[in-house]
């Protein structure tokens, strides 16, 4: 999100147009969520955005708009279902996020209702169910209507659909002629992975978290799909009733589980402040456990009539708080740590947790970086964590921003099993048991199996088939495992042989068949022909990313000259050795890690294999004559405006120029922005051309 001036600094016009801006992106983002079921931005930045925009409206209340994002509740309803007015509007909750923001709700409380300090007051603490609710009204004991929020007046006709959830009884006995019941219909994390497995095996759109795989399902056009969703419901609240159903909402709720509906266990009554407090985190240590997705913890003023002279705000209750969890953090247990062996050899330890929902998404695996990082210490031997290690069984705090891979983050030693046992990092490969070395210096261990190594030689083979390698289609990271288990995919060179060895075998394989066995042969066909930087990429060698094959590739032009340069310089010596370090944007690691890898024997042999499968294009080296800027030696300093340093260099070195650190009299530019001192002031005096910013763009094309 971008960063925007405080709210007490802005003027009145700059409020008028934040607001009008913010209340066009939380009605895109009620819409996409509400009627699209697939939400554009997470939790926490609509959080967020409703924040700010409340902030602004406080502020500037004369400034409010008519259709201000804080009087209404979600979206209208889509337009697919047929409508059914609420007999009472539906409630959104006042969020909290702060631990201080219990006790002044409490205050806030008592001094709407000139309670003393020391007058006893009860609420209900229950947990805040992460699913999308739902209004069901019964008369005479029947299920007549079903519907969901949709904008808290208006909701959608979703009876059908409700009538095939099992924890929503069809009929009651004993019940008030006219009872509205609400809660909220979600799915478990057991029966959301199903789902999905089972969409995915049939081809079908998997979906992101189990409240979007309840939202999908309950719906559907077509209430047979429901039936066949597994939904469930808690009832929470109560909107028109004919009779009351007791005097406090412990007993009210109470009374609805009498009459079959499913309540949740966790709901508690608590005297005070420190007891809402202390449930909350009891009710927060038990979220990864509970088997479904939680967000939060609901607070209500338990006795009903004090409810009653609270009353509503436009969209909230006074008498309630959604006290949430931190979006992007969430607590759970490791249950094992497992090795992965990457194609170079690395050894990444990767957490497998309990299944916890972490801004938005369920998260079930995430990264312990290396075995310092688990044992508690940085790569110099200092302490994090305050020194804690982790260990199996122990309970952990997830934290995942955006798409990044999750971490854990620490340990809760409070809940450490007693019989716990330090992790001890593996002296043998896990795959292939060849020793595991850790290179004075470095934080990763790997395994010296090479080639012998099976998980080195698929993540190898994957890699060789990524997109910026050869990127051949139909040949995904499970097809390369399968075909490697197989026996029928070793190497590289394998691929191009695959069609003469095993192209019948493929042909009648189960799930393969002759058109994809085609596809995928013709696609393996089209690969033959490879540019020489992405040949060099594909082979995988350590440091050796995109753009340093690029820049091997373009200074060698060809694979002849390539090939002959990494052996002329094995020896890490002589003519050849130097130039491949003196190339602009090579270093002595990538050097090295070059002329090692065709070194190897065994290398030299795959690849020689692979290359007499090959029509290798040669690479032009840049900056063509054509270029203005082809052979100079540019200097950048001060601030550049339009594209950051590296970009600048980048585009420079493209273009054939050489970019050096410091002004001589071989320099033939400094481009100077706001700001350079020294280097320009050498510039001027050396009589070397001095560029704006503008100047050098202009120069450039
Ligand atoms: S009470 C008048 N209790 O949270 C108050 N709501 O963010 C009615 N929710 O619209 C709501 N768990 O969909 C209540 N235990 C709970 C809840 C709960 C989840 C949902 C409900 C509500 C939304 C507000």
């Amino acid at each position: 999100m971008t960063t925007r001036p405080p709210v007490e600094d802005l003027s009145p016009q700059q409020a008028i147009e934040e607001l009008a801006a913010l209340a066009a992106a939380l009605d895109r983002a009620n819409r996409a969520y509400h009627q699209a079921d697939a939400p554009e931005i997470s939790d926490a930045e609509y959080d967020e955005l409703k924040r700010r925009n409340a902030a602004i409206e406080a502020r500037f209340p004369g400034l409010k708009r008519p259709d201000s994002p804080s009087e209404q509740v979600g979206a209208a309803p889509s337009e697919t279902f047929a409508k059914v007015r609420h007999a009472r509007p539906l409630y959104s909750l006042e969020n909290a996020f702060a631990e201080t923001d219990v006790p002044e709700f409490v205050d806030r409380v008592r001094r709407f209702l000139n309670l003393p300090a020391d007058a006893p007051l009860a609420f209900t603490a229950e947990p805040k169910i992460d699913g999308l609710s739902l209004s069901l009204r019964y008369e005479a004991g029947r299920l007549v209507s079903a519907a969901t929020r949709a904008d808290g007046e208006v909701g959608e006709n979703v009876t059908p659909n409700a009538r095939t959830i099992p924890d929503i009884p069809a009929r009651l006995s004993g019940a008030p002629e006219i009872l509205e019941v609400r809660g909220e219909c979600y799915m478990s994390h057991a029966d959301f992975a199903a789902l999905n497995a089972r969409q995915a095996e049939a081809g079908a759109r998997t979906f992101a978290n189990p409240r979007n795989a309840a939202a999908g399902s309950l719906r559907q056009l077509d209430p047979s799909i429901t039936a066949a969703r597994p939904l469930r419901f808690f009832a929470y609240a109560w909107g028109e009733l004919s009779a009351p159903l007791a005097d406090t909402q412990t007993a009210a709720i109470a009374r609805l589980a009498a009459l079959g509906f499913a309540t949740n266990p966790l709901m508690a009554t608590c005297t005070s402040t420190e007891e809402m407090l202390a449930r909350y985190r009891a009710i927060e240590a038990q979220r990864a456990t509970l088997g479904y997705d939680i967000d939060g913890v609901v607070y209500k003023v338990d006795r009903l009539d004090l409810q009653a002279r609270l009353g509503f705000r436009s969209t909230t209750p006074r008498w309630a708080l959604a006290h949430k969890f931190s979006a992007e953090r969430a607590s759970t247990r490791l249950e094992a740590i497992d090795i992965q062996v990457g194609r170079t050899g690395a050894l990444s330890p990767v957490a497998r947790l309990l299944p916890v929902t972490v801004g938005g998404v369920v998260v079930q695996n995430a990264t312990l970086h290396n075995a310092d990082y688990i044992a508690g210490r940085d790569s110099k031997g200092n302490p994090i964590r305050e020194g804690r290690d982790i260990r199996v069984g122990d309970w952990v705090t997830v934290f995942r921003a955006g798409d990044v891979i999750p971490k854990i983050e620490d340990v809760d030693l409070s809940r450490r099993p007693a019989d716990s046992v330090p992790y001890r990092f593996p002296d043998t490969c896990p795959v292939c048991e060849s020793d595991v070395v850790r290179e004075p210096g470095e934080a990763v261990h790997y395994c010296t199996g090479n080639l012998i190594c099976a998980a080195q030689a698929v993540e190898k083979l994957k890699h060789f088939v990524s997109r910026g390698a050869f990127d051949i289609e139909g040949l995904g990271a499970k097809a390369i495992e399968a075909f490697f288990t197989e026996g029928w995919i070793r190497e590289p060179a394998d691929i191009f042989t695959l069609e003469a060895r095993h192209g019948a075998d493929l042909r009648g394989r189960d799930r393969w068949g002759e058109k994809s066995a085609g596809n995928l042969f013709a696609a393996i066909e089209a690969r033959r022909r490879i540019p020489l930087d992405r040949l060099i990429y594909a082979l995988g060698i350590r440091h050796a990313g995109e753009t340093a094959a690029r820049i091997v590739a373009r200074h060698y032009g060809s694979w002849g000259r390539f090939a002959a340069a990494m052996q002329a310089a094995r020896d890490h010596e002589g003519a050849e050795w130097a130039e491949l370090n003196d190339i602009s944007g090579v270093g002595e690691t990538l050097a090295g890690s070059l002329v090692d890898y065709f070194h190897e024997p065994a290398n030299r042999d795959a690849v020689a294999r692979l290359v007499a499968e090959l029509a290798i294009g040669d690479v032009a080296a840049p900056a063509a004559s054509g270029s203005p800027i082809a052979g100079k030696t540019v200097v950048f300093t001060g601030t550049l405006e339009r594209m950051t340093r590296a970009e600048a260099k980048a585009r420079a070195e493209a273009l054939g120029a050489k970019v050096a650190g410091s002004v001589s009299a071989r320099t033939d530019y400094v481009v100077a922005g706001p700001g350079a001192g020294s280097k320009e002031k050498a510039a001027r005096e050396l009589g070397v051309a001095i560029l704006s910013e503008e100047d050098w763009l202009a120069l450039i094309g």
